[in-house]
């Protein structure tokens, strides 16, 4: 039989993959399962997207431009000039959700064998973009007792050498829900300029920020432009995960040069889709003060109860929907599976993502586990329950 690749070998699986053949048993055996384990928001997508595709008047389903239509790249430098983001059509290349601007921009600025430091815990999908690019990922750790805040520069500065060619940053963050001060952005603006580094930055959660305090964009920090590329995508902003539409925007016109001919090989981004993200782009702010009122309320709710199990730790989530909590427990992946196999409270379990897939140091994150507060308050604070009566009977 002739083989598979060896990259197509080293390929990661999704961390939580294996769990989903329990998953689907114990809704086979009639449980329900209340999944806590996937950023695929219950929110609806604004009506105005989904009537931009009914009611368009296309006869021929055509390519669109490599780079995005000019109106949806226009509309999208009005929005990001509203969010403090100076850029211009020019500086935007959209793309087939962010993941395909995460490959893009890997194969844009990094040859097999350089490096890229990743603050861990990270979105797991960082190693599959980095794998399929032939990139290492260098991990720094942020830990749970600091919130998962920004580690030490330092930390940085021992892992730099003449292989690195980025820090890649996901703000705020998925999985640790950690939003990203000014002054933190500052500090990595600092080192990338020291070391002339890219800082890339996967904003995809932009909007998702709560308590007050507003996000702050690497491409709002002077003196970064040409070190500086957002990854961005429509998927979590309007809930619109299946129309498949991200951007890299940058002001490095290089790096644009470079992507653009990554993207000419595929052609052009989706036309529908990119009808619905131009018109979701007139969303009203009130789309998003419900938005954020809902996630802030299950926010709350999912780590006031949290905190209130004997022995779990949990990083208050600043942004995103997402939080890591560690568990009084040794394997969370024999957890997430037991819960599944073995535990039911009124015929209902839960299903999470264990953390250690979210760090590429090994035997980190082995008691943490994921949890995506995409479901309404009721099942949430069902889901809760279940994972307090679990752990009081996992651990015995
Ligand atoms: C941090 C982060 N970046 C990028 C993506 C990719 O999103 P998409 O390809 O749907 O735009 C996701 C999806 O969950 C994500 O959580």
């Amino acid at each position: 039989m002739p083989s598979v690749s060896q990259k197509g070998l080293n390929m990661p699986e999704s961390p939580i993959r294996k769990l989903v053949p329990f998953a689907e048993r114990a809704k086979k055996r009639g449980a329900r399962v209340l999944h806590l384990n996937i950023g695929q928001p219950d929110i609806k997508t604004p009506q105005l997207a989904l009537d931009a595709v009914k009611n368009n008047t296309i006869e021929v389903l055509a390519y669109s431009r490599t780079e995005g239509s000019e109106t949806y790249r226009e509309k999208l430098a009005a929005y990001y000039a509203k969010n403090d983001i100076d850029v211009t059509a020019d500086d935007i290349i959209v793309t087939t959700g962010g993941s395909e601007a995460l490959s893009f921009v890997l194969g844009s600025i990094a040859d097999a064998d350089n490096e890229i430091i990743i603050p861990e815990p990270f979105y797991a999908n960082y190693n599959g973009f980095a794998t399929s690019s032939g990139v290492k990922v260098i991990p720094v750790v942020s830990r749970i007792d600091d919130n998962f805040a920004l580690p030490p520069i330092d930390e940085f500065e021992k892992l730099i050498s003449s292989k690195t060619k980025a820090i890649l940053i996901c703000n705020p963050g998925n999985p640790t829900g950690y939003l990203y001060s000014k002054e933190e952005i500052q500090k990595l603006a600092a080192i990338v300029k020291k070391h002339n580094l890219f800082l890339v930055a996967d904003e995809v959660y932009r909007e998702f920020t709560y308590d007050g305090v507003a996000h702050y964009s690497i491409l709002q920090e002077p003196g970064l432009e040409e070190h500086a590329i957002i990854v961005d995508s429509v998927s979590k902003r309007y809930s619109m995960c299946g129309a498949r539409i991200g951007c890299l925007v940058s002001k490095n016109r290089e790096v644009i040069a470079t992507a653009m001919k990554f993207a000419q090989a595929r052609l052009s981004p989706p036309t529908y889709a990119q009808i619905a993200a131009e018109a979701a782009l007139e969303t009203t702010p009130d789309y998003f003060d419900e938005v954020k009122a809902e996630y802030v309320t299950r926010r709350n709710l999912l780590i006031d109860e949290l905190e209130k199990i004997d022995g779990v730790k949990v990083a208050r989530p600043k942004g995103a929907f997402y939080c890591i909590a560690a568990l009084p427990i040794e394997d969370a992946e024999d957890f997430a599976q037991w819960l599944l196999e073995d535990f039911r409270l009124d015929n209902e379990t839960v299903m999470v993502a264990p953390a250690a897939g979210f760090y590429a140091t090994k035997g980190l994150g082995k008691n943490q586990i994921r949890i995506a507060y995409v479901l309404e308050k009721e099942s949430l604070k069902r889901a809760v329950n279940i994972l307090k009566e679990a752990l009081k009977s996992y651990i015995g």
